[in-house]
């Protein structure tokens, strides 16, 4: 059994980006984590990140045939892609969406998700934790 984990833009800065809201935990701390979790649950792990939302669209496409479910943070994207929605709604995979942050809590304009009513499950606010529930909640529906 595959899962992804697909990371959308900016978020190779974690560590350096705002701090004060994203802490200090880089990105390959968040692999790491993946990693790690992947292995407990003993499913295969694919770990990516673009800030090209067309690569992230193929990224997305490729998962068919090839994952069981999807784990996406998909950053700035969240609030702005119906591209992305349109592939994740194609590939029909189970969908977990993760946000470091509570996005509820911030800007307005974060408040709203193109991919929340087409998700299986929604995390935001737990940190980095987050991915690694989202993996435990995936792999208990393969
Ligand atoms: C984010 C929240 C988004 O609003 C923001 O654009 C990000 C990261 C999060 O993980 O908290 O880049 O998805």
């Amino acid at each position: 059994k595959t899962l992804y984990v697909l990371n959308g833009p900016n978020l190779n800065l974690l560590g350096s980006r705002e701090p004060e809201t994203y802490g200090h935990d880089t990105l390959a701390t968040i692999e790491a984590l993946c990693r790690r979790t992947a292995a407990e649950l003993n499913v295969e792990l694919v770990f990516l990140q673009t800030n090209h939302e067309g690569q992230m669209i193929d990224w997305i496409q490729e998962t068919r045939g090839k994952a069981q479910a999807l784990v996406i943070n998909p950053a700035a994207w969240t609030h702005t892609s119906v591209a992305i929605r349109d592939a994740v709604t194609a590939v029909a995979l189970p969908l977990f969406e993760v946000h470091i942050t509570n996005v509820h809590k911030r800007e307005p304009f974060r408040h709203h998700s193109y991919l929340s009513d087409v998700a299986h499950g929604v995390i935001c606010g737990f940190g980095i934790q987050g991915y690694r529930y989202a993996l435990m909640q995936a792999a208990s529906l393969l």
